[in-house]
C-alpha cells in the first residue's frame, strides 16, 4: 500500500517540505485546515483518553503538541494518508510522531505520549478537542462558546470542562469539517449551518460576525440507545401508572401534542409513545434530522432538506407533511412543528389519521394551545382566531408537557385533554399531573404525580374500542391512590 509519509525523513521543523507532497494550504499549526477537512474520510469515534485529563493540561503540553504538530504536518502527504483506513492512518501517524519526539528530543513519559499521540490523531482524523466527549454516551449536549469554553450537559445538569481548543480558528476548522461532510460550509457569508455527526448527533454552527466571541457550536449527542417509557418511570420523569396511560395514549390513536422547553425530553418522550403503536399500522415521520427510531415494520422516514450552497432545492417541513397527506398514511407523526406546518398537521388529524402527533416547543399545554395558534396565523393562512381554534379543538385531543427541572431532572408535569371551547377559549382539563412538593438536601427536587380524578377522560370511547378501557380506569385509579415520591 502507499504510505503517505512523505519520502523525506519528517523534517524537524522549521524545514520546509517538499511543496507537492503537502496538499495545499499547508496548515502552520496544529489546526487542520477547511482544505484538508474535504479530503479527511469520516472521522473515527474517539480512542479512550480519558476526557477528564485535559483539565490539568499546562501550557507546556499544548506548546509541544503544537511544535510535534507543525512538524508532523510537514512531514506527512495528507492526501494519501486520507485514503488510509483510521486504523491504518493512526498507525502511521503513531511512527511518525515516535520519530519526531526522539528527533527533537522531547522528554516524555510513555503515558505522555500515548495522550499526545491520541490529540494529535484526533486532530488529524476527527473533530480535535471533542472526540474524547463524542465518544462518551453519557453525555446528552456538548456547547463550545468560542475555543476556550466547552460546557457538556450530564444527568441533567450543565458543567464547564477543562477542554480548549487551540485557537478559534481551529474551532472554525473543525466546524467547517463538520458542515463539509454534509455539502454544506460555514463562512462569513453564511453564518449558520445545522449539519449532523455521521452518527446521528445533531449539530448547529454559528460563526462570527454572528457569533461575538467566537464560534458557537452545539451538538445534541446522538443516543443509540434511546430511553424506552420504563427508563422514564425508573428515573422517576413520570409514574408507573402515568406510564400506562401514555402507552394507552400511544396506542389508541389519540392526537397528541408534546409539549416543552429545549432539551425537555420531547423527542425522547415521542418516541416513546410510538412505541405502543400497533404493529400493522402505516406510520410516516417528517424530522428536520432523523431523530426517532420506531420500531414498527411499516414505517417511512422523510427528513427536510436545508437550501444548498445556492440558496436552492430547500424543502420544507411544510413540504413534508403535505407530501405524506398523499402517501397514504395512517398516522403522521412530526419531529417538531415549527411554523406553517401546524396547519397541516392538524388537517391530517381531522382527516382520518387518528393518533398523528407531533412536538412543540411551549411551557404549559395552554401555551402550546397558543403557540399553535400563532404558528398558524403567521403562517399565512388568512383565518379569524375563532376559525383556527375550532379547527385546533376538533384535532388536538392531548397535549403532554415535558419539563426540565430546576434541579436537571426531567418530568412530565401534565397529561392535559382539549375538551371544547367556552365562547372564544379552547377550554382544557387536566387528567394527570406532577405536584411540587419541596426539595430534599441535596436540591434534588421532591413531587408526585396523581390524576386529577376525571374518571373518563374524553377518549374512553376509542380506549374502549381498542379494548383498553378497563387498563386505562385502572391507570386512572391508581395515580389518584398516591404514587410514591419519585425523583430522577
Ligand atoms: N426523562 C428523562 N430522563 C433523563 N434524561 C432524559 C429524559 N428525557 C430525555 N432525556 C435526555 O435528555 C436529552 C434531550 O432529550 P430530547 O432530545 O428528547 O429533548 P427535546 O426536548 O426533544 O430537545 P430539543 O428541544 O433540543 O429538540 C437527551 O439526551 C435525552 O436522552
Ligand atoms: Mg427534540
Amino acid at each position: 500500500m502507499d504510505t503517505p509519509r512523505a519520502p523525506a525523513q519528517p523534517a524537524p521543523a522549521p524545514a520546509p517540505a517538499p511543496s507537492q507532497l503537502l496538499p495545499p494550504p499547508v496548515v502552520s499549526d496544529f489546526a487542520p485546515s477547511a482544505g484538508m477537512s474535504a479530503a479527511m474520510p469520516a472521522p473515527p469515534l474517539a480512542p479512550s483518553a480519558p476526557p477528564m485529563m485535559s483539565n490539568q493540561r499546562s501550557e507546556s503540553f499544548y506548546e509541544v503538541k503544537a511544535q510535534i504538530f507543525g512538524a508532523l504536518i510537514e512531514a506527512i502527504d495528507l492526501t494519501q494518508l486520507a485514503k488510509l483506513e483510521p486504523i491504518a492512518a493512526r498507525e502511521e501517524i503513531r511512527d511518525i510522531v515516535i520519530e519526531i519526539i526522539t528527533i527533537k528530543n522531547v522528554v516524555m513519559s510513555i503515558a505522555e505520549q500515548e495522550e499526545l499521540l491520541d490529540d494529535i490523531c484526533n486532530d488529524v482524523l476527527g473533530y480535535g478537542p471533542l472526540e474524547p466527549l463524542l465518544a462518551r454516551d453519557d453525555i446528552a449536549d456538548i456547547m463550545v462558546n468560542g475555543a476556550n469554553t466547552v460546557y457538556i450537559e450530564v444527568k441533567g445538569k450543565i458543567q464547564q470542562t477543562g477542554i480548549r481548543f487551540r485557537d478559534n480558528q481551529q474551532l472554525h476548522n473543525i466546524c467547517q469539517r463538520i458542515v463539509s461532510q454534509i455539502g454544506r460550509r460555514v463562512d462569513e457569508s453564511s453564518p449558520i449551518c445545522d449539519a449532523r455527526l455521521p452518527d446521528g448527533s445533531r449539530v448547529n454552527v454559528i460563526v462570527p460576525p454572528l457569533s461575538i466571541d467566537g464560534p458557537a457550536l452545539t451538538i445534541r449527542k446522538f443516543k443509540k440507545d434511546k430511553l424506552k417509557l420504563s427508563d422514564l418511570v425508573k428515573f422517576g420523569s413520570i409514574s408507573p401508572s402515568g406510564a400506562e396511560l401514555l402507552q394507552i395514549i400511544g396506542r389508541c390513536r389519540v392526537n397528541t401534542l408534546i409539549s416543552g422547553g429545549t432539551g425537555s425530553g420531547k423527542t425522547t418522550l415521542l418516541n416513546c409513545l410510538t412505541a405502543a403503536i400497533d404493529n400493522d399500522e402505516r406510520i410516516i415521520t417528517c424530522e428536520d434530522a432523523a431523530e426517532l427510531q420506531l420500531q414498527q415494520p411499516h414505517v417511512v422516514r422523510l427528513e427536510t432538506r436545508p437550501p444548498n450552497l445556492e440558496g436552492e432545492g430547500q424543502i420544507t417541513m411544510r413540504d413534508l407533511v403535505r407530501n405524506c397527506l398523499r402517501m397514504r398514511p395512517e398516522r403522521i407523526i412530526v419531529g417538531e412543528v415549527r411554523g406553517a406546518e401546524a396547519f397541516d398537521l392538524l388537517q391530517a388529524m381531522n382527516t382520518g389519521h387518528d393518533g398523528s402527533m407531533g412536538t412543540l416547543h411551549a411551557n404549559s399545554p395552554r401555551e402550546a394551545l397558543s403557540r399553535l395558534e400563532s404558528m398558524i396565523t403567521m403562517g399565512g393562512f388568512a383565518l379569524p382566531p375563532r376559525t383556527i381554534r375550532e379547527m385546533v379543538v376538533s384535532s388536538i385531543d392531548v397535549i403532554i408537557q415535558a419539563s426540565r427541572m430546576r434541579d436537571g431532572s426531567r418530568r412530565i408535569t401534565h397529561v392535559t385533554e382539549v375538551v371544547g371551547m367556552e365562547g372564544d377559549i379552547v377550554t382544557t382539563q387536566d387528567l394527570f399531573v406532577y405536584d411540587y412538593l419541596g426539595e430534599d438536601q441535596n436540591g434534588n427536587m421532591l413531587g408526585r404525580h396523581r390524576s386529577t380524578g376525571i374518571g373518563q377522560p374524553r377518549f374512553w370511547d376509542r380506549a374502549k374500542y381498542y379494548g383498553e378501557q378497563n387498563r386505562l380506569a385502572a391507570a386512572l385509579d391508581a395515580s389518584e391512590a398516591l404514587d410514591p415520591m419519585g425523583r430522577l
